[in-house]
């Protein structure tokens, strides 16, 4: 089967200034519904990447095609419907009065009809559980009601790509979980989700392809579970896979699978190595 890349660059680089380029010759292709993860160290280029795929960054050289559409002639308010950009700090994000305001400004944006917009953000109001929130003002709740916030306001453009920059980064535990059990829906019901985290278990256990970078090139790119068995080249990286990888590692000769990436997968392979021994 053929699946048509949703997003695909070529020669892909990016100079904020003079010098050395931020990415320095991106070849790539998503395919369309990837739950792609992307990683690499601070200043590896994963921001800058992302935001050539909503139109925010235009390529310094070389090209990025968004459903076959050079994003270069294609001005942001447009890629907005297709490329939805969670940012990274939900206060760069987040301008509205209310919450119900926030997440209606998108869909308003796109020239949808008043009941459209008020559909959307209804229904994107209850899909993330912020009703109660719904006439505050996003300033005066936590952290983590907030990063929702910028969340919902996204999904509410209903993008078929959505890019969700660190997001669970400052969140607690629960608070994170909630939302990529979220993400994990969106995913489910056909979007593209292009994640970038600095949390190895999250990746593993969420994403199916990954994408690591390292000083504006690509590492690493494949199947998440490819991935983290490259422990030399993500070392390269400084990156250390999740440690129920390493520990499956370690016990490699008492049996154990080298692609473990989840707690699960260690306990189904551990049982299927008890039964055969009983
Ligand atoms: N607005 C900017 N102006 C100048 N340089 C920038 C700017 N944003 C990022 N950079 C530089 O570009 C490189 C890649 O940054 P970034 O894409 O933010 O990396 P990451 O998201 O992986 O941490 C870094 O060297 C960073 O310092
Ligand atoms: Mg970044």
């Amino acid at each position: 089967m053929n699946i048509q890349p949703c997003i695909r660059t070529e020669g892909l680089i990016y100079r904020y200034e003079p010098g050395y380029p931020a990415l320095n010759g991106i070849d790539l292709e998503i395919p369309e519904h990837a739950y792609l993860g992307i990683i690499g160290q601070n200043g590896s280029g994963k921001t800058t990447l992302v935001k050539h795929f909503n139109g925010l960054l235009k390529p310094t050289a070389g090209e990025v095609w968004v459903y076959g559409r050079a994003t270069s002639s294609r001005p942001v308010s447009e890629l907005a419907r297709t490329v939805g950009y969670v940012f990274q700090n939900p206060d760069h994000q987040i301008f509205g009065a209310t919450t119900r305001e926030e997440i209606s400004f998108g869909p308003r944006n796109l020239g949808l009809s008043e009941a459209e917009v008020e559909e959307r953000t209804e229904e994107a109001l209850a899909a993330f559980d912020l009703e109660a929130y719904a006439e505050l003002p996003p300033a005066v709740l936590g952290f983590g009601l907030r990063r929702k916030v910028s969340v919902a306001a996204v999904y509410a453009m209903r993008p078929p790509i959505l890019i969700l920059d660190e997001p669970t980064s400052g969140l607690d535990w629960r608070s994170a979980r909630e939302l990529m059990a979220l993400v994990d829906r969106l995913h489910a019901q056909g979007h593209t989700i292009i994640l970038i985290s600095h949390d190895m278990r999250l990746i593993a256990q969420h994403t199916q392809q990954t994408l690591v970078l390292q000083e504006g090139r690509v590492l690493l790119y494949g199947s998440t579970r490819e991935v983290f068995q490259q422990h030399e080249v993500l070392q390269q990286a400084q990156i250390t896979p999740p440690q129920i990888n390493q520990l499956a590692s370690r016990l490699a000769d008492c049996g154990l699978p080298q692609d473990v990436l989840t707690v699960a997968e260690f306990c189904q392979a551990y049982n299927r190595l008890k039964e055969a021994r009983e």
